[in-house]
């Protein structure tokens, strides 16, 4: 198929190209017929322009075409730019020629903002809903948030790997592993690239991997997926604090970066991006813990703190902030005791509007007292074998964290469903699309 190649994007169309010739592609946003001019909206992913289509100016084709034309059909326009006072932006293009490059035949639903569909709706006809505007603003902004990791990973000599996602042993506690058969053999969706990343401290010294985890969870929340994207930064020589650091420091430039390029973006999530102050808050678990009994929420020590709690003491922090030093005996088996006080751990949680955001600490590198740490939760030591035979080759001290990228963007966004930020989310009733 013979058609003219996009030249400028709409959001290239200002004022100053008037008198260029340009080629736009994209849908049909609205149609309107004013007799002798039509006008068509142009839609492409990053906004929309006015096409003007008079008689004199534009080919006879295009004239007879424009009558036909429905919204999302898929067209090519070479036209002027002409700067104008009436247009919206100031600004539109007059055509010269008009190519329908596909007709739409349906839209499974209302993506011009009549009607907002619900969410299980939107979710199911995914492809369609994801051109709305509200949706491209989304997942531009999320382009951007990983791109603005990647700039604090590689400031700080981080090197970006990928480990393998079929894996033979769990890394986060058994229970939410998803079973694959792997030939003869049972393996594993990995849930974290734990292990691996820990592993590569002894090599690559500092790395990190955004990539998907796979957990098996149950829940059917807000905030759970069965996969989702893990930002999982690893690093030799550094310990819990060293690591909190980094992650202020990311948290920071993306909050920065997307305020600076996602203006318009935001404008229309109704977001309006707090400058987040570094460092952020800390405070012990034993803090939260008495804290958290003071306002009426039982929470019995050395037990996990649920959702709820992180919401209260959200209430009383009112920004991002970090519970550290839990029970050894509630973290992974990885996690480094305290030297002062075996029964806490170096350990973190970050939480930003009373959601957990990421799990950090200072990691086990000595492979007596890992083997001891995985016996102690009751694991078999034999099943980690190809992995604690490493830490007799030079294991150097390290500590890192993983972070939820969907639930960053969710709070960031203010989401209420964590599948509102995701492609084409997994959870426990959908598998398609
Ligand atoms: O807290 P988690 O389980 O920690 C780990 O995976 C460790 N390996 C991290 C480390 O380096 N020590 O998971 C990390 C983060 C959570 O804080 C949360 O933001 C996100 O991943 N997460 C989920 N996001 C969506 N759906 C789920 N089911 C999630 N489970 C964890
Ligand atoms: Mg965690």
């Amino acid at each position: 198929m013979k058609f003219p190649r996009k030249t400028h994007w709409t959001c290239d169309i200002k004022p100053e190209l008037d008198g260029q010739e340009v080629t736009l592609c994209g849908w049909v946003w609205e149609i309107r017929d004013i007799g002798k001019i039509k006008f068509i909206v142009l839609r492409d992913r990053e906004g929309f322009v006015q096409i003007t289509v008079k008689k004199g100016f534009a080919s006879d084709d295009a004239l007879e075409l424009v009558k036909k034309l429905k919204k999302e059909d898929v067209i090519a326009v070479r036209g002027v730019v002409k700067a104008s006072k009436i247009a919206k932006a100031g600004v539109e293009v007059l055509a010269k020629e008009i190519h329908l490059l596909n007709e739409v035949k349906m839209m499974p639903l209302d993506i011009w903002g009549n009607v907002e569909s619900e969410l299980g709706t939107r979710l199911r006809y995914r492809a369609a809903d994801l051109k709305r505007p509200e949706n491209l603003a989304i997942f531009k902004i999320s382009s951007t948030v990983v791109r603005a990791m990647r700039e604090t990973f590689y400031k700080h000599r981080f090197i970006e790997v990928f480990t393998p996602k079929i894996i033979a042993t769990c890394t986060e506690g058994g229970a939410d592993l998803f079973e694959v058969q792997y030939f003869e053999k049972k393996a594993y969706l990995a849930q974290s690239p734990q292990l691996y990343k820990e592993q590569l401290t002894a090599s690559l010294e500092r790395v990190f991997e955004i990539g998907p985890a796979f957990r098996a969870e149950k829940h059917n929340t807000n905030y759970h997926l069965n996969e989702f994207i893990s930002v999982d930064a690893e690093a030799a020589f550094m310990d819990y604090n060293d690591i909190m650091n980094i992650i202020d420091e990311l948290i920071c430039n993306v909050y920065e970066t997307v305020s600076k390029l996602h203006e318009e973006e935001l404008k229309l999530l109704k977001v309006e991006l707090p400058k987040l102050k570094r460092p952020f808050k800390k405070i012990t678990y034993d803090e939260a813990i008495d804290l958290l009994n003071k306002r009426g929420i039982e929470v019995k020590y050395g037990e996990d703190i649920p959702h709820a709690g992180l919401e209260v003491l959200y209430e009383e922090i009112c920004e991002p902030f970090y519970i550290i030093d839990w029970p050894t005996e509630i973290r992974p088996f990885y996690t480094m005791p305290k030297e002062d006080d075996p029964k806490k751990s170096e350990s973190f949680d970050l939480v930003i509007k009373g959601l957990e955001i990421a799990s950090g600490s200072t990691r086990i590198h000595t492979r007596e007292m890992l083997e001891k740490a995985i016996r102690d939760r009751g694991l078999d030591p034999e099943a980690f074998r190809y992995h604690l035979e490493v830490y007799d080759w030079g294991m150097p001290p390290h500590a890192g964290f993983g972070l939820g990228l969907y639930r960053l963007l969710m709070v960031m966004l203010n989401k209420e469903n964590i599948r509102e930020v995701v492609l084409y989310p997994r959870d426990r009733f959908r598998l398609i699309p």
